[in-house]
C-alpha cells in the first residue's frame, strides 16, 4: 500500500481522530453483532498504547440528517468500554460540545463521538462541516474500510483540513487482503457469488473474469436468474426478468475464457412465500427442473452443498460474497452453512478464503469456523466495489507515502 499507515506517525500525547466503521446492528439497545468494533479493536489499542488522545467518529444505519434516538451510538461507546476493559467517554454530538471533552482528554483516553450522519453536512460532504471535524484533532486516521467507498465528510472531507490522513490497521489488513485477490491471486481461483440480485453482483463478476477467476459458484436468488436463462422452469423463485440477457451475455463471456460455471443442481423449496412468514415451514428439496411452478427456491439444496464443496478441493483462492438463500430463515440457511463449513476446510488446507457481505460472514459466525477463515471482510459495498476495481475515495484520499 502506497498510503500512509498510522504506525508510520508519530501520535504520542496527540489528538487523533479515528473514522471507524461502527455500522453495528443494536437490538432492545445493545449491541448484537460486534464484528466491527472488535475489527478496529488493534487499531485503537494501537494508538492507546502510544498514548494519543482517541477520538472515534462513525455512522450508524442511515439517519438522514437527523437526530434519531435509535441511531444513536451511545450502546456502541458502552460496548466497546467493555472490550478495551477501559472507559469510553462520549459526546452526544459529532461537533461543538465534544471540543470542551476534546480539552479535557488525557494521554490514552478515548472518546466516542455520536453518530456522524445526525449532521446532513456529513454525507453532503460539506466543507464547513469537515472543517470542524478536523478542527478537533492534530491527526486524523482512516479504519472504516466500510465507509471507503462514500465520499463523506468524514472520509474525504476532512482529509484536506487536517496535516496528516493515515490509514488505521483494519484499513490496511482491508486493503491488503482484497488487493492481493484482484492483483494476484494463486490458482485456482474460485468465487462464490450469491443474494438476490444479478444486478448487484455485476460489476464484480465482469472483474472477476477479467482478472482470471477459474470457477465460478453462483447461489442465493441470483442463481434463478442465470437458470431462467438457460431455459430451466425455476416456479416462483426471485427472477430479475430483466437481467436475462445479461447472465446469457455472463455464460457467454465464461465460456469463452473457459471459465468453469456452477449453478446450483438442487433447491429448498417452498409452496408459496405466505407459509415461512406464518411460522410453518413447508421446505423440501427438488432437483434442478421445478415441475410444480408454485414453487419458490429459498436455498441451495444437499446435492448443490455437496458439489460446491467439490469445486472448492483444490482452490488455492476463494473469494465468497453473498448467502445462498433466505439465511435469515432457517432452514433456508443450510446452505449457506455447509459453504461456510467448505470454504473453511478449503482454509485449513491452505487456501486464502476471504469472506465478505453481512449474511456470509454472519454464516461462518454461525458455523462456528470465523476462526478458520483466511479474512473476513468488514465491508459491504466497500468490499464489492473494490473487488471491482473502483477507487475508493475513502482510500484515495489518504496521504500517500513518501
Ligand atoms: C455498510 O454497512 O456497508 C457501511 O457501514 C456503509 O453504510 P452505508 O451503506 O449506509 O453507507
Amino acid at each position: 500500500m502506497n498510503k500512509l499507515s498510522i504506525k508510520d506517525v508519530d501520535i504520542a500525547g496527540k489528538r487523533v481522530f479515528i473514522r471507524v466503521d461502527f455500522n453495528v446492528p443494536l437490538k432492545d439497545g445493545k449491541v448484537e453483532d460486534d464484528t466491527r468494533i472488535r475489527a478496529s479493536l488493534p487499531t485503537i489499542e494501537y494508538a492507546i498504547d502510544k498514548n494519543a488522545r482517541i477520538i472515534l467518529a462513525s455512522h450508524l444505519g442511515r439517519p438522514k440528517g437527523e437526530r434519531v434516538e435509535k441511531y444513536s451510538l451511545l450502546p456502541v461507546a458502552e460496548h466497546l468500554a467493555e472490550l478495551l476493559k477501559k472507559p469510553v467517554a462520549f459526546a452526544d454530538d459529532c461537533v461543538g460540545p465534544p471540543g470542551e471533552k476534546v480539552e479535557a482528554m488525557n494521554d490514552g483516553d478515548v472518546l466516542l463521538v455520536e453518530n456522524l450522519r445526525f449532521h446532513k453536512e456529513e454525507e453532503a460532504n460539506d466543507e464547513e462541516f469537515a472543517k470542524q471535524l478536523a478542527g478537533l484533532c492534530d491527526l486524523y486516521v482512516n479504519d472504516a474500510f466500510g465507509a471507503a467507498h462514500r465520499a463523506h465528510a468524514s472520509t474525504v472531507g476532512i482529509t484536506k483540513f487536517v496535516s496528516v490522513a493515515a490509514a488505521g490497521l483494519l484499513m490496511q489488513k482491508e486493503l491488503e487482503y482484497l488487493g492481493k485477490v484482484i492483483t494476484n491471486p494463486e490458482h485456482p481461483f474460485v468465487a462464490i457469488l450469491g443474494g438476490a440480485k444479478v444486478s448487484d453482483k455485476i460489476p464484480v463478476i465482469e472483474a472477476l473474469i477479467e482478472r482470471g477467476v477459474d470457477r465460478l459458484l453462483i447461489g442465493g436468488a441470483m442463481a434463478y436468474t442465470f437458470l431462467k436463462a438457460e431455459g430451466f422452469t425455476v416456479g416462483k423463485s426471485l427472477v430479475e426478468d430483466e437481467m436475462l440477457d445479461t447472465a446469457r451475455e455472463i455464460k457467454k463471456r465464461v465460456e469463452e475464457k473457459g471459465i468453469e460455471l456452477l449453478l446450483p443442481t438442487d433447491h429448498q423449496v417452498v409452496d408459496s412465500y405466505e407459509p415461512i412468514k406464518g411460522g410453518k415451514v413447508l421446505a423440501k428439496t427438488i432437483p434442478i427442473e421445478f415441475t410444480n411452478l408454485g414453487h419458490a427456491g429459498m436455498d441451495i439444496g444437499v446435492e448443490t452443498v455437496e458439489h460446491f464443496s467439490r469445486a472448492l478441493a483444490d482452490a488455492k483462492t476463494i473469494i465468497w460474497n453473498g448467502p445462498m438463500g433466505v439465511f435469515e430463515e432457517p432452514p433456508f440457511d443450510q446452505g449457506t452453512i455447509g459453504i461456510a463449513r467448505a470454504v473453511a476446510e478449503a482454509a485449513d488446507r491452505g487456501a486464502i478464503v476471504i469472506v465478505g457481505g453481512g449474511d456470509s460472514v454472519a454464516a461462518v459466525s454461525k458455523a462456528g469456523v470465523a476462526d478458520h477463515i483466511t479474512h473476513i471482510s468488514t465491508g459491504g459495498g466497500a468490499t464489492l466495489e473494490f473487488l471491482a476495481g473502483k477507487e475508493l475515495p475513502g482510500v484515495a484520499a489518504l496521504t500517500d507515502k513518501k
